[in-house]
């Protein structure tokens, strides 16, 4: 029985390398390069707003009113947070399925506001990996994060979302009790 494990594995191992061996110009590279530019989000902007955005924006937030990790565990969520708007900024790059999307991102505004957010999203993970407890540099962050978010909304966010998706709730910050658990 062992053996027969041991020699499931060696083929298993023996077709890996195989496929580590394709020359540099085979067919999928191709198919790789064609793929990137017809990329498009499984939910709508609106979605990748709330679900990701809003949701790690939140954290910086956080630390910015004073509101600081405790443990290890806390400095993770704001770890992630952070790398979350880095990417937030180029995911939002991409159309997803919502009604307006194609049209927003084709904007040369909505672009360089998308990568503003990535920027501004660097900084946040550089004080998260040094797990800075300056509230004034959180701060700091956080006001050149909402003043974003603010110059996209106002420009592009239509009144009603388009995909019905509305703000989650923040309640625990706007009664003042910690985003980080008990
Ligand atoms: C590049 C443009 C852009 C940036 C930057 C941006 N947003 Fe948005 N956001 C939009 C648009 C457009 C919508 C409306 C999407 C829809 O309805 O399809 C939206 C919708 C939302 C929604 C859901 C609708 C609502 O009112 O509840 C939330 C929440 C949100 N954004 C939060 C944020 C936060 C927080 C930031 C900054 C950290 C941010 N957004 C940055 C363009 C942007």
């Amino acid at each position: 029985m062992k053996r027969t494990r041991i020699a499931f594995y060696t083929i298993a191992v023996l077709i890996a390398l195989q496929g580590c061996q394709q020359p540099a110009d085979a067919p999928t590279t191709e198919t790789t390069t064609a793929n990137a530019g017809d990329l498009t989000l499984p939910v709508s902007l609106n979605a990748a707003m709330v679900g990701m955005i809003d949701h790690s924006a939140d954290y910086i937030f956080a630390l910015g009113n004073g509101d600081l990790p405790r443990n290890a565990n806390d400095w993770h969520l704001v770890s992630n947070s952070a790398y979350e708007i880095v990417l937030g900024g180029a995911v939002i790059q991409i159309p997803g399925t919502g009604t307006f999307d194609q049209q927003w991102v084709e904007e040369s505004e909505w672009i360089r506001l998308s990568q503003e957010l990535t920027g501004i999203g660097e900084d946040a993970v550089r004080l998260a990996e040094a797990k800075s407890t300056e509230v004034e540099a959180w701060r700091s962050v956080g006001d050149r994060l909402i003043q974003n978010c603010l110059a996209c909304h106002q420009q592009f966010k239509p009144e009603i979302p388009s995909d019905g998706i509305l703000r989650g709730s923040t309640e625990r910050q706007s009664r003042g009790i910690s985003i980080f658990g008990y």
